[in-house]
């Protein structure tokens, strides 16, 4: 496809290079920073299967974002695994020329997975764990599920040769911080890639407040007052975690700071939510319908038009922003748009 599209950029000038997918609203667990049980609970009206992206649809989005200049797709949820033959459509986005594929999950089915996974052409994966304790493990997924289970995913996916291996820890006052020296200690040296993220406000149901934010700087402090750190340039423009390196060089850990540090000003992401909604920030209050565009037989290059049409208009900061105009704003939740 035309490759002067590889120039679309925002009205911030930001180039358009990620894509994060969510190929299903459901999850297994209930983590409490997430989809806290009283509102996700039997009767939540989750999407019906008909409104959901089949992979045919997602595999041409991918490609048409790829002629736009992305080139990282991510997979996301809910829980991705817990799609039927996830294998399959990650076959058919590593087909994708010059694309990365990537994965988040909550770990829970990686340990069945992995090696399907491997085959399917995934490269690395990342998985959710917040806690080693197990009691602390089983009260954030909020549906007692262990921690072991969870573990024995991140071996098997290490034994077929998914790496790096990412961990993304969500720290929540209160709840978990006394588990951040554990995690530290555990996967220095594994070759493992520990992140930390600052809780976020995403969505309406968690009941965010700034106090249960521990800062990235508190984090750091931690980890470095017991395993001295060094920082470490990023990998490419607008990486998200900032990262660290052990000083004895066991490895290195990464933090995320959208809310003490935002990132927007080289925020180069957009998300689809699993029911084909464009959505230009995780924090956005609305969608763009691609599905209905799709499924309404356009061509290639009239989504080209509308996707070009969105970005170009993308203003949106929203962690730079944030406190003031933003916290009456119809959040989306992020089970639904994808991390
Ligand atoms: P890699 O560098 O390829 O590993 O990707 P990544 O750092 O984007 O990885 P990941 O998807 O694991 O992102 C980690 C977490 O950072 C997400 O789960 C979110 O919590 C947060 N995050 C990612 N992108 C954004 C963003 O655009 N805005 C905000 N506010 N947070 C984000
Ligand atoms: N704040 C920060 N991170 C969050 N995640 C989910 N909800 C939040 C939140 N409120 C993380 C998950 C997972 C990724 C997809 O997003 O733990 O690692
Ligand atoms: Fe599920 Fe991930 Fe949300 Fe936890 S954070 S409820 S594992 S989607
Ligand atoms: Fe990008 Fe929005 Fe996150 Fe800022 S808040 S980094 S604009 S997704």
């Amino acid at each position: 496809m035309k490759p002067l599209l590889n120039k679309v950029t925002d009205k911030l000038n930001r180039p358009l290079r990620d894509l994060r997918i969510s190929i299903i609203d459901r999850c297994n667990f209930r983590c409490v920073y997430c989809m806290p049980k009283d509102v996700f609970g039997r009767g939540h009206p989750f999407l019906p299967r008909e409104k959901i992206l089949r992979f045919e649809e997602i595999a041409r989005l991918a490609r048409i974002f790829a002629s736009l200049g992305v080139e990282k797709v991510r997979v996301t949820g809910g829980e991705p695994l817990l799609r039927k033959e996830v294998e399959k459509l990650i076959a058919m986005l590593t087909q994708i020329p010059n694309l990365d594929i990537t994965l988040t999950t909550n770990g829970s089915r990686l340990a069945e997975k992995a090696q399907a996974l491997k085959e399917a052409g995934l490269n690395r994966i990342t998985v959710s764990l917040d806690s080693l304790d197990d009691t602390v493990f089983r009260a954030m997924n909020d549906v007692d599920f262990p921690v072991a289970q969870v573990l024995a995913g991140i071996d098997m996916a290490a034994r077929v040769g998914l790496s790096p291996i990412k961990i993304n820890a969500v720290i929540k006052r209160g709840l978990n911080d006394h588990s951040i020296l554990p995690l530290a200690r555990a996967f220095r040296g594994t070759g493992h890639i520990l992140r930390f993220i600052e809780y976020m406000d995403v969505g309406q149901t968690n009941g965010w407040r700034m106090n249960d934010v521990i800062s990235a700087a508190e984090i750091i402090e931690t980890i470095d007052s017991e395993m001295p750190l060094a920082p470490v340039d990023a990998n490419y423009k607008g990486e998200v975690a900032h990262r660290f390196r052990y000083r004895d060089g066991s490895g290195e850990i990464g933090i995320i700071a959208s809310v003490t540090q935002p990132f927007c000003a080289d925020c180069n992401r957009a998300r689809l939510s699993a029911d084909g909604h464009l959505f230009t920030c995780l924090f956005a209050t609305k969608g763009y319908d691609l599905l209905g565009l799709l499924r309404s037989g356009v061509s290639d290059e009239q989504i080209v038009d509308f996707i070009v049409g969105v970005w170009q208009n993308r203003n949106d900061r929203y962690s730079e922003i944030r406190g003031t105009e933003t916290v009456i704003l119809p959040k989306i939740e992020m089970s639904y748009l994808g991390g």
